[in-house]
C-alpha cells in the first residue's frame, strides 16, 4: 500500500462573541425555567453574535488565532474549508469572504455543509487534499451563527443553541502522530427532523414563508435524541476498529456539545471518567459546526492533551449526518 504523509493539527484558535444569554434572561422571552434547561440538555448559557455580527466575523476571530499558535502567515494557507449552515449569504462562500479579509491569496476556499457533523467531514476533506500532496496547509473552521435562524419565540429550540467558532490549521506532522481514522455517513431519510425550510430553490423566500416561520430552525427534538444516542455509539465503535484501537485506548474524548444527557450516554458506553471527557454544553450550549471545534481547542488551551495522546472526535446532526475521527495529538 502507498504510505500517505501523516497529518495532523498544527494549529488551532476559538472565538465566541461576548454577548452572554443566560438561562434567566431566557426565562423572560419564553415559558421555561433554568431548572427544566439544565436537567433536560445541561446548558447554562450561551454567546450571541452582536447585530451585524456574521459567520465569516466569527471565523475570522477564529483563523487569526490558529493560524498565531501554527505560526503561520495567511499566505501560506492553500485551502480553506468552512464547515457552516449559517454563511454571510447563500453565497459567495463564507470560505471565499474569509480567505479575503485574511488575505490568504491563492489559497482555495469553499464551505461545507455538513450541520453539526461539518467540522469533521471538513478534517476528513482537508486530511485527503494534504495526503495526496495537493495541498500542503489547511485552514478549517467549524463556524455558525445559529442565533439568525432561532426563533426566540419557540422554547423547544430557542434554549439550544449558541454562536461560536473553532478554526484549526491543518498540516503535516512527525510519523506516528495525527488523523489515523475516519468514519462519516449519512441517513438522509431523516432530513425533515431537523431543518430550515425556506430560502432555498423548493421554497424560496416570500413573505409567505417569513410569516410561516420557515427560516427558522425546526427540530424533532426526542427522534435526533435517538439517532444521536445510536450513532454516537455505532460510529465511535467503527472508527476506533478503523484506527486498530479500542476505547481503553481514548485518552481524551471530544464529542458534538448538543446535550449532556447524550454525552453521558456515549461516556457510558465508552467506560470514560469524566476527566476523559470534554463537556462545554454549559458555557456555550449547540453551536452545530462550531461545537467540537470549540471543544477541542478549549482542551488544547487547558493543556489537556499531550504529545501522542488518542483524542475521540465525534459529531452528528442534520442531515441527518455524523463525523468521527481518531487523533494522535
Ligand atoms: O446538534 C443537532 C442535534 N440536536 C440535538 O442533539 C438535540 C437532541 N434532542 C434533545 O436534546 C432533546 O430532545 C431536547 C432537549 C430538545 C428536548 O428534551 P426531551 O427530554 O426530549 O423533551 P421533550 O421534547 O420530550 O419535551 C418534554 C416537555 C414537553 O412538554 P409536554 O409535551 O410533555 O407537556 C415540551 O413542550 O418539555 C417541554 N419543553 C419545555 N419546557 C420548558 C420543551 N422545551 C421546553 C423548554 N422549557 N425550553
Amino acid at each position: 500500500m502507498r504510505q500517505l504523509r501523516p497529518v495532523g493539527i498544527i494549529g488551532t484558535g476559538k472565538y465566541v462573541p461576548e454577548r452572554i444569554l443566560t438561562n434567566s434572561d431566557l426565562e423572560k422571552m419564553v415559558e421555561t425555567n433554568d431548572e427544566w434547561i439544565v436537567s433536560r440538555t445541561g446548558i447554562k448559557e450561551r454567546h450571541i453574535a452582536a447585530p451585524g455580527q456574521a459567520t465569516s466575523d466569527l471565523a475570522y476571530e477564529a483563523a487569526l488565532k490558529a493560524l498565531e499558535s501554527a505560526g503561520m502567515k495567511a499566505e501560506e494557507l492553500d485551502l480553506i474549508i468552512v464547515a457552516t449552515v449559517t454563511p454571510d449569504s447563500a453565497f459567495p462562500s463564507t470560505a471565499c469572504i474569509l480567505q479575503d479579509k485574511l488575505g490568504a491569496k491563492g489559497a482555495a476556499a469553499f464551505d461545507l455543509s455538513a450541520a453539526c457533523s461539518g467540522f469533521v467531514y471538513s478534517l476528513a476533506t482537508a486530511t485527503g487534499f494534504i495526503q495526496n500532496g495537493m495541498y500542503n496547509n489547511a485552514l478549517v473552521i467549524g463556524a455558525d451563527t445559529l442565533s439568525s435562524i432561532t426563533d426566540y419565540t419557540d422554547r423547544n429550540t430557542c434554549v439550544l443553541f449558541g454562536d461560536g467558532a473553532g478554526a484549526v490549521i491543518v498540516g503535516e506532522v512527525p510519523e506516528g502522530r495525527g488523523f489515523q481514522s475516519f468514519d462519516l455517513g449519512a441517513e438522509g431519510s431523516g432530513g425533515s427532523l431537523l431543518n430550515l425550510e425556506a430560502g432555498g430553490s423548493r421554497l424560496p423566500a416570500s413573505h409567505q414563508t417569513v410569516d410561516d416561520k420557515k427560516h427558522f430552525i425546526y427540530m424533532n427534538g426526542r427522534e435526533v435524541f435517538k439517532f444521536a444516542v445510536r450513532v454516537m455509539g455505532s460510529a465511535t465503535e467503527r472508527v476506533l476498529t478503523k484506527a486498530g484501537l479500542t476505547k481503553e485506548n481514548i485518552d481524551l474524548f471530544v464529542p458534538h456539545q448538543a446535550n449532556i444527557r447524550i454525552i453521558q450516554s456515549a461516556m457510558q458506553r465508552l467506560e470514560l471518567p469524566p476527566e476523559k471527557v470534554v463537556v462545554n454544553v454549559d458555557k456555550y450550549a449547540n453551536t452545530s459546526a462550531a461545537s467540537i471545534p470549540l471543544a477541542l481547542v478549549e482542551a488544547a488551551e487547558e493543556g489537556r492533551m499531550k504529545e501522542g495522546d488518542a483524542v475521540l472526535m465525534v459529531g452528528f446532526g442534520g442531515g441527518l449526518t455524523w463525523g468521527a475521527s481518531v487523533l494522535i495529538w
